[in-house]
């Protein structure tokens, strides 16, 4: 018998009543001592939504907590998560319809919402704590999709090209992480090099390699200002909730390509796919957990259906299916009790 078969057996052949699975667990230092897995708040990425004009805070509906931020009240919030020691913040624009177009352009305007945002707070507290934004199209298209419409689909090469820009010039403006959200093939390797040959070689790059076509973004859409424009669903280039293996292709492919990080999105109904991804590859795995799923927790502890401490107990479930951090609007809630 090999040496990990007997060490498997030893610890699986223990009896009732000698063993007795309930002893480590009958204190309180016992408990702490013998758990596998922690949260902490190193391990929480904290989203915030800006929204164009002065003095606004402006409550996101489907979203119970949640605010869109004008610029002149953003400092304050980062600095609490400074203070909190969040490590990273998520910025997502809402955008005025007067501003979106078929195609996208106020993504490459270098004075639009997200730009000034990441000047302001690189300015302000320099490398206190780090920005991500996303790239993709939808906060800036007038049908909502992630990029550049051809015959009623979304162009992937086309769509490519403008993703380029607006990488580069989230960067110059100090985004630290660029997080490519868009499900175009091949885009991961394109925006590295325009990276790495416009001087920002030490930008880093977390895709949403294994994004799904999920109900669950339904208030997000809403946050950003794209819900009633989407025409259709992203099917065509986000995933199908029925397969798994195609996202070990995924990651494989954006590995490949350069990335540093990745995510998976959405988060519980998926941590199947987190732990096998993490068994495969030993990358750093981000889980999302999305607006839908804030939402859902959020009403059912207003309505007292459960208590808070299911919030924690499913920030946990990311971590002991081997998720590094979460992405979750919960960040700045619960990082005082961690
Ligand atoms: C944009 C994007 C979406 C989310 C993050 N980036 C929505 C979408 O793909 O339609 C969803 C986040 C959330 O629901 O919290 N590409």
């Amino acid at each position: 018998m090999s040496h990990t078969k007997k060490l498997l057996r030893m610890i699986i052949t223990g009896k009732y009543p000698e063993l007795r699975m309930r002893r480590n667990r009958k204190r309180d230092w016992s408990r702490r001592l013998t758990s596998e897995n922690s949260l902490s708040v190193n391990d929480l990425i904290l989203p915030i939504f800006i929204i164009e004009g002065k003095n606004k805070k402006i409550p996101v509906k489907s979203m119970p907590g949640i605010y869109r931020y004008s610029l002149d009240k953003l400092n304050s919030v980062v600095q609490s998560a400074v203070n909190m020691g969040i490590p990273m913040i998520a910025i997502f624009p809402y955008t005025e319809k007067k501003l979106k177009n078929s195609l996208g352009t106020e993504s490459i305007n270098s004075n639009n919402l997200v730009c000034k945002a990441c000047r302001q707070i690189k300015k302000k507290f320099k490398y206190k704590i780090g920005i991500m934004c996303d790239v993709a199209l939808d906060p800036y298209t007038s049908h909502g999709h992630d990029g550049i419409m051809v015959k009623g689909d979304v162009d992937n090469d086309e769509t490519i090209k403008i993703l380029v820009e607006q990488s580069l010039l989230q960067a110059s403006a100090g985004c630290d992480v660029i997080a490519p959200s868009d499900m175009m093939d091949g885009r991961i390797s394109s925006i590295r090099k325009a990276l790495d040959k416009n001087n920002f070689k030490h930008v880093q790059i977390l895709s949403y390699a294994v994004k799904y076509a999920s109900s669950y973004y339904g208030p997000f859409r809403d946050a950003i200002g794209s819900k009633n424009l989407l025409r259709g669903d992203k099917k065509t280039y986000q995933m199908d909730f029925k397969n798994s293996d195609e996202a070990l292709r995924e990651v494989t492919l954006d590995i490949k390509e350069g990335v540093d990080m990745v995510i998976v999105k959405p988060g519980l109904p998926y941590i199947d796919i987190i732990q096998n991804i993490k068994k495969r590859f030993k990358i750093p795995v981000i889980a999302y957990q999305v607006s839908g799923e804030y939402s859902m927790i959020s009403n059912s502890i207003q309505k007292k259906i459960v208590d808070k401490n299911v919030i924690i107990e499913t920030l946990t479930s990311f971590k002991r299916s081997g998720a590094n951090a979460i992405i979750t609007y919960f960040a700045d809630k619960i990082a005082k009790d961690l």
